[in-house]
């Protein structure tokens, strides 16, 4: 079992409630010490006389009167213990530390026993007389109900409580913005800066937090640049390649078919290293009807005769609509690459998300490699048989669901072929 409990919350509560507890166990045996026992050292002097004048009463030492009138006076009465018990002796409670102090002031062997109720008393053993009890009144002092301990015990609970409430309230605020953005960087997203507010290691943090993503940005940026930089110089000269070879004569029409085709995979490949890099996170969103961008998917592929829809009328929403469409023609693409047979598209929605499902009926991918087949530039067994691809889609796929905070699952359909299932936020809800 763990100790210590996980929230700064109950962290510091428990803390506050560790250090009242100590503090009231010092308050208490200091008030016992420099308090309570002078207190009662000096009641029991008094006692103390008294009970030596009831002794010398006892052993006729006292005119009658005079005894008569101290016993009224002062209200002590002797009983022999039957009559004691009588009176509530039993019901009274032993101390030590009282009969301890009581015979040093006596010179005599004695116990002392307080008796509480309606009236409260002191009990004192006679000395040189056990059986006989002496019975002297003690100042009524209110007993307190609820006691002491009880509602010392509340108060550090709910200052506890208060206490940690506060202290959490002070940290966590800061640190809830910092984890958010956090997220977004995580996620592929730009946080914008964070206002440096609050206690001056909060300050020190964002700032540092602030840095940190603005070099990512920078990062990422020039990474971009750079990709794209080179894709677009390779670019121009294939065109010129491929110009030049529509120019082939016909006896060269096989050299010139290859060319060309290897010029368009080229083409493909490149556009794909754009995409990738792209990702249609500077792209706007606009609002759209999934079911028309699905649509401009599926038309643009030349084998609509193996596409089986079972679609539902999906509402508009917000969506990145290039990045929403290279999505979808990469996973249709790769169903109608990877197996013969019909490629089922599928489309529902509940209250929050919009799910677009595409199965085919090849032989789908080893469990064991799902994983790896999102990585860039990973290719399966699939696709060794001499298919064109750059290994990029399902990395592009995945990325562009992210940065529509959407959810992804590639898996095998149990009755055989691949299934792909997009879930993405429909607007209202989510934004
Ligand atoms: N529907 C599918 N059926 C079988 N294998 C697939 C399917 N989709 C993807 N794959 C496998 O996953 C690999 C990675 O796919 P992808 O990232 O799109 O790259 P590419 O298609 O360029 O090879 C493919 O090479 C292929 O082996
Ligand atoms: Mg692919």
């Amino acid at each position: 079992m763990r100790l210590v409990p996980k929230s700064i919350f109950a962290r510091i509560a428990l803390l506050i409630a560790g250090l009242l507890l100590i503090n009231q166990i010092i308050t208490y045996i200091s008030v016992t010490n420099y308090v309570i026992r002078p207190h009662w050292q000096q009641i029991l002097r008094v006692m103390s006389t008294q009970v030596k004048f009831v002794v010398m009463d006892l052993e006729n030492e006292l005119p009658d009167d005079v005894s008569e009138t101290y016993m009224q006076t002062t209200g002590i009465r002797v009983y022999p213990y039957a009559v004691a018990v009588q009176q509530g002796l039993l019901q009274a409670r032993y101390y030590q530390s009282l009969t301890q102090l009581m015979a040093r002031y006596l010179e005599a062997k004695t116990d002392v026993l307080i008796q509480e109720g309606d009236s409260q008393y002191l009990w004192v053993r006679a000395p040189k007389h056990p059986d006989k009890w002496i019975r002297l009144p003690l100042a009524n002092f209110q007993r307190n109900y609820p006691s002491p301990l009880i509602i010392y015990l509340t108060a550090i609970g709910i200052l506890s409580v208060l206490g940690g409430w506060f202290l959490t309230l002070l940290i966590s605020k800061p640190l809830k913005k910092l984890q958010f953005a956090v997220r977004e960087l995580g996620r592929g997203d730009v946080p914008g800066q964070l206002k440096e507010t609050g206690a001056s290691e909060f300050r020190e943090l964002t700032r540092a937090f602030n840095q940190m993503a603005h070099n990512i940005h920078q990062l990422e940026e020039d990474r971009a640049l750079l990709l794209a930089g080179v894709s677009h110089d390779i670019r121009t000269p294939l065109t010129r390649i491929r110009l030049a070879a529509e120019f082939l004569p016909d006896e060269l029409k096989d050299v010139r078919d290859d060319i060309v085709r290897d010029a368009e995979e080229m083409n493909a490949i490149i556009e794909q290293f754009i995409a990738f890099v792209r990702e249609g996170r500077e792209e706007p969103w606009i609002w759209c009807q999934p079911d028309q961008l699905i649509h401009q998917v599926l038309e643009s592929f030349n084998e609509h005769d193996r596409f089986v829809q079972h679609t539902r009328k999906l509402a508009k929403t917000k969506l990145r609509p290039l990045a929403f469409k290279r999505m979808l023609t990469n996973v249709v693409q790769n169903a109608l690459r990877y197996s013969d047979g019909p490629v089922e598209i599928s489309t529902d929605h509940d209250k929050h998300w919009f799910t677009i499902e595409v199965r085919d009926h090849g032989p789908g991918v080893p469990d064991d490699q799902i994983e790896r087949l999102f990585q860039p530039f990973q290719r399966g067994n699939t696709a060794r048989s001499g298919q064109t691809g750059s290994g990029l889609g399902l990395a592009i796929v995945r990325r562009i669901v992210a940065a529509h905070h959407g959810k992804l699952s590639v898996r095998n359909h149990p009755l055989g072929g691949l299934l792909v299932t997009i879930s993405l936020p429909l607007s209202n809800h989510s934004r």
